[in-house]
């Protein structure tokens, strides 16, 4: 069966954005995912990580975001952390077009929500935020034992 992980820490700046970006593309292109789902993995992952770095480090660049992708025939599992900020109303954040930064589109957790089948956020205020992702691998293969 195949299973694999990877666990990354890496620094709270702008051009991390992009590695985290090669990398799940990687993982979806082993996984023989079609071009479009490696495009919406890569716009969750980013906008998960741009959050963590904007939002939970409010740009602080000497923070450090942690990556966890997962996966097994069933379901690739995508998790990011930061120790910033935190979330004070999970909710209304995950509201669509709600931003904190009126300069913001607020629709990064509309695009983690319709592009995964799973979206979990913990958070605690001055402790950080946690965002899990589910997408599920298995729709047209199932099990035939
Ligand atoms: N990792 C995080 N730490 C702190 N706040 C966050 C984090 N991720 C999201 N938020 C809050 O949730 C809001 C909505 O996030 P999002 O949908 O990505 O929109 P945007 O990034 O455009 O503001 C943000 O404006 C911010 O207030
Ligand atoms: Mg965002």
């Amino acid at each position: 069966m195949k299973k694999n992980q990877f666990a990354l820490t890496f620094s709270s700046t702008a051009e991390n954005v992009g590695i985290a970006r090669m990398l799940i593309a990687s993982i979806g292109a082993q996984l023989d995912l079609s071009l479009n789902d490696i495009e919406e993995l890569k716009v969750v992952i980013s906008e998960a990580v741009s959050n963590a770095i904007i939002h939970g480090y409010g740009n602080r660049s000497e923070e450090l975001v942690s990556l966890d992708i997962k996966y097994d025939e069933e379901a690739l599992r995508i998790t990011v952390r930061d120790r910033g900020c935190g979330i004070s109303d999970i909710e209304q954040a995950m509201q669509p077009a709600y931003s904190s930064d009126p300069e913001r589109m607020g629709l990064g957790f509309v695009f983690m929500q319709s592009f995964m089948d799973e979206l979990n956020v913990d958070s605690v205020v001055a402790q950080g935020t946690t965002v899990t992702m589910v997408k599920y691998l298995n729709k047209n293969n199932p099990s035939t034992h």
